[in-house]
């Protein structure tokens, strides 16, 4: 297949080009390096350097013996999608090319409206692109847990049946999400599904969970091919943030009581997910949702198994209660289904021990480099 992947460069975009191209697909790789610029910025740079999207291609293709395209430009502007999508006919296209930082969104104004203009910008080319040069193109999209925030009820997979005054009707599933990052991602889907039914384009939205991880089967022990590794404030999510915490002999900064709860998945079941999805598109017309995690944890079980095995590996963790930066509940209930990209034949990779040990004997290898300074950074919900 012709496989388009925005946001290329990204922390899941360059190992979905690997993993794909590895398949035997023809990927063409995009990215504006928005999230590079937005780390340097704010001073959120990863924990290692990481090559530029050429000579990651050209690294990988030295290795593997497979090519990436690759082609840098800005997706909020049509003018360069049109230009994509006539040289590159997608059969699928994977998209991820949007700023995912919560913490960014809520920074200031001009944070808050590049994350808006840039997400729903980016979203809504790619709709009109399909439709005019690709109409049978699937449309891979990358949602979060997050749009659903955290009701007192089941969370389903994407859709709820509803019954009132006798009638029955099938819904999005609410959403009510925690920051204005979140809320583009529900936004976003409200534009697939309008466009869904206008135009009887096929969309995947995968509502996914917060990934932790770098390593997956292509980049296989090369540091060079391993994507960015956040653990700021900022960009850094909470898993991949508390192990270089515990590298660093920092506390684990728990949000205020900790009891707030997420589904979580490690990088290789995303790339499995991606594959599931693109391998079975739904039919045209049809707005397709799946949970994309495989297991949830509180903040505060997380503390405790990287405390526990980070102490079983000689160093000195503990974890401490800092006020909560966010406006979210720190206790609440949480119970959403995920069977449907099981049933596609997922084989979730858990957070086991040895995960986390493996996670911390790859931030010892860059220890010097961590900057304490960015763990926490005050950037206030309110
Ligand atoms: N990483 C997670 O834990 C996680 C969890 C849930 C959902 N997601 C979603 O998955 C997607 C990818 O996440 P990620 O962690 O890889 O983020 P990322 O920032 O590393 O990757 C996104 C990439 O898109 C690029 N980009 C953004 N806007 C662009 C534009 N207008 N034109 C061209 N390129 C552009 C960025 O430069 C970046 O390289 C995001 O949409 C995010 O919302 C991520």
């Amino acid at each position: 297949m012709n496989i388009l992947i925005l946001g290329g460069d990204g922390y899941l975009g360059w190992p979905t080009a690997m993993r794909l191209s590895s398949l035997g697909h023809d990927v063409l790789a995009v990215d504006n390096y928005l999230r590079r610029r937005i780390c340097r910025e704010t001073s959120s740079e990863p924990l290692y350097e990481v090559p530029d999207l050429a000579e990651r291609a050209e690294l990988w293709q030295s290795i593997s013996g497979r090519r990436v395209k690759v082609s840098i430009g800005d997706l909020s502007d049509w003018a360069y999608v049109e230009q994509i999508f006539t040289a590159f006919r997608p059969d699928a296209v994977v998209h991820y090319a949007e700023q995912p930082s919560a913490p960014y969104s809520m920074m200031d104004r001009e944070a808050a409206a590049l994350t808006l203009q840039n997400n729903l910008g980016s979203t809504f080319n790619l709709i009109h692109a399909v439709r005019q040069f690709a109409p049978e193109c699937h449309i891979v999209k990358l949602g979060t847990m997050g749009e659903y925030g955290t009701p007192n009820i089941d969370i389903e997979e994407g859709w709820l049946d509803v019954e009132h005054k006798g009638r029955k009707q099938r819904f999005l599933y609410p959403r009510q999400a925690g920051s204005l990052y979140h809320t583009t991602k529900v936004m976003d889907t409200d534009l697939l599904w309008f466009y869904v039914r206008a135009w009887g384009i096929r969309v995947t939205d995968l509502m996914q969970g917060p990934v932790y991880g770098v390593e997956t089967s292509e980049s296989a022990g090369d540091l060079r091919l391993y994507p960015f590794l956040n653990y700021d404030e900022i960009f850094g999510t909470v898993i991949n943030r508390f192990i270089v915490q515990a590298v660093a002999g920092h506390p684990l900064t728990v949000f205020g009581k900790g009891g707030q709860t997420r589904g979580f998945l490690n990088i290789k079941d995303t790339m499995n997910c991606i594959c599931l999805a693109i391998e079975t598109p739904p039919e045209p017309g049809e707005l397709r949702i799946f949970n994309q995690f495989t297991e949830t944890f509180s903040v505060r079980q997380l503390a405790a198994i990287v405390e526990r095995v980070g102490q079983s590996l000689g160093l000195n963790v503990r974890t401490e209660s800092v006020a909560n930066p966010r406006v979210e509940a720190e206790e609440h209930y949480y119970s959403p289904a995920h069977t449907g990209l099981v049933e596609l034949g997922l084989k979730p990779h858990p957070l086991t021990d040895d995960v986390v040990a493996g996670m911390i004997r790859t931030v010892q290898r860059f220890q010097d480099r961590i900057d304490p300074s960015k763990f926490l950074r005050g950037v206030q919900w309110r």
